[in-house]
């Protein structure tokens, strides 16, 4: 058990203030039963940002289907691929039914991860002179690499910033770059549901307001969705990134596009693959796209990994998402309130906190940096090492959220650019410890915990004596 380093006392006023917390018991039965491992290992797992955990049962039906079928690559009609085939498409069915999303406006991709799904849409969006690209700085870099795409087609790139302290978007500025959509040229709205830097939740009533002023809207919703409902038949943004992992941690390597298909028909591809055309020809010197999704699955799928992400999807149903919601909320508000209650003898505060400072429209991601009693911050690095030490998993740097790191760390566009400067030509090499030296006695990063669906009270009392640790 994680239990050597909290204090019983604690927990009892934890639950004074959080008493909604007891109907979440069944969450620890959950965990004695399907995430065993991580007090019989002695892990302290706090980057369910990062990755999702599987339960012990996935795997096991997982196995047991493998272990009773016989699957061949599912690009064919033979007697081990049509079955393969078959659970292919139940789960794209699944998918939808979890997301409420209906199959006459909807479709689901397979990609490998979030990643892949937004790479699809950059590479295949009709940016053009003319066309806008707009997005909050606050997303994580494989939005932000759709930039590159809509450059090179001469689109208007807009980043809307963050205000701090609370890392949101101001609403009036927002309106005002909705506003200034030109008609004609195709344009594209990006955002994070949940930000995987602060952990705050940007509203999803964006998605009507933007789409009735003419934008097509890209829903990153890798960091929302595995501790929050995502329901399609409420919102309708045209594109929306998943990874599986992050919601359920096993298989690995299978996310998803969800694209309305009346977005998904304005898309371009700028090539074919096995798998995405009806027929190609080498010397008609011509190809004709298949129908729907398998326009865009390039290549043969993880056919054996898609049927996992049924079972996952199941097993996130059974152990109650609203239940897992209400349990996550209810630890985040306890934990951001017992970290900003540290203080040094002197009364300087140990911990600076990047976000909300509370639980209201925020996820359970917290991000902080930790500081001496002269104010002088603490590596980022060495609190990863010491928390290494103690087997705790946490997440440091700017998490692939550049946009969130400036913001918080208060990086200014001129010493930006000033760094950046000094390494010319563009495609020189740049390193982290580069920026580390140019940054100076800046922050260049932060440390980031998050909980998730095992997540209980020990965890995250053990972080926070953990944290005390730095004091004086
Ligand atoms: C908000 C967000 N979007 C996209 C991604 C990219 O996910 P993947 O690395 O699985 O492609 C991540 C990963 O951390 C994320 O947190």
């Amino acid at each position: 058990m994680t239990g050597t380093l909290t204090k019983p006392h604690t927990e009892q006023e934890f639950l004074a203030s959080w008493p909604e917390y007891e109907a979440t018991r069944p969450l620890d039965d959950l965990r004695h039963r399907e995430y065993s491992r991580l007090d019989r290992l002695g892990q302290v797992y706090l980057d369910y940002t990062g990755a999702g955990l599987c339960a012990a049962s996935q795997v096991r039906e997982h196995l047991s289907l493998l272990e009773s079928h016989v699957f061949g690559n599912p690009h064919s009609h033979n007697p081990t691929s049509a079955p393969i085939t078959e659970l292919i498409e139940h789960c794209r069915h699944a998918v939808l039914a979890y997301f409420h999303a209906s199959e006459d406006e909807y479709l689901v991709i397979f990609t490998a991860n979030a990643s892949q799904a937004l790479k699809l849409v950059g590479e295949a969006y009709p940016f053009g002179a003319g066309s806008h690209y707009l997005l909050t700085f606050d997303n994580h870099n494989s939005v932000n690499g759709i930039r590159e795409f809509a450059r090179s087609r001469q689109a208007t790139i807009t980043y809307v910033p963050l205000s701090l302290p609370d890392m949101r978007v101001d609403e009036a500025t927002l309106e005002g770059y909705l506003q200034q959509l030109r008609p004609g040229g195709g344009s594209l709205f990006a955002y994070p549901a949940q930000s995987n830097f602060s952990g705050v939740q940007h509203p999803l009533n964006w998605i009507p307001k933007a789409k009735a002023l003419g934008w097509d809207v890209l829903l990153d919703a890798a960091a929302f969705v595995p501790t929050n409902r995502l329901d399609l038949a409420q919102w309708h943004p045209d594109f929306v990134s998943i990874s599986f992992y992050k919601m359920f941690g096993y298989p690995t390597g299978v996310g998803c596009l969800l694209a309305r298909r009346e977005a998904l028909a304005k898309l371009q591809r700028p090539w074919f693959a096995g798998g995405t055309i009806t027929v190609a020809s080498i010397q008609g010197d011509r190809y004709f796209l298949a129908e729907g999704a398998s326009a865009f699955e390039d290549g043969t799928p993880d056919f054996l990994g898609i049927p996992g992400v049924e079972i996952g999807l199941r097993h996130l149903e059974a152990a109650g998402l609203d239940m897992v919601h209400a349990r996550c909320r209810c630890l985040t508000a306890w934990l951001i309130h017992e970290l900003l209650s540290l203080q040094h003898s002197n009364g300087s505060p140990l911990v600076r906190l990047y976000g909300p400072p509370n639980s209201r429209q925020r996820g359970a991601t917290v991000t902080l940096n930790l500081y001496d009693s002269s104010g002088k911050i603490i590596d980022h690095l060495r609190v990863e090492e010491a928390a290494t030490r103690r087997r705790i998993s946490l997440r440091t740097g700017c998490f692939c959220n550049p946009g969130g790191g400036e913001t918080a760390l208060h990086l200014s566009k001129s010493e930006l650019v000033g760094c950046f400067s000094q390494h010319q030509p563009p495609g020189s090499r740049f390193t982290v410890d580069d920026f580390r030296q140019c940054i100076d006695s800046k922050g260049t990063g932060a440390v980031r915990v998050s909980l998730g669906i095992a997540s209980n009270f020990d965890d995250v009392a053990c972080f926070v004596d953990f944290v005390r640790e730095f004091l004086g």
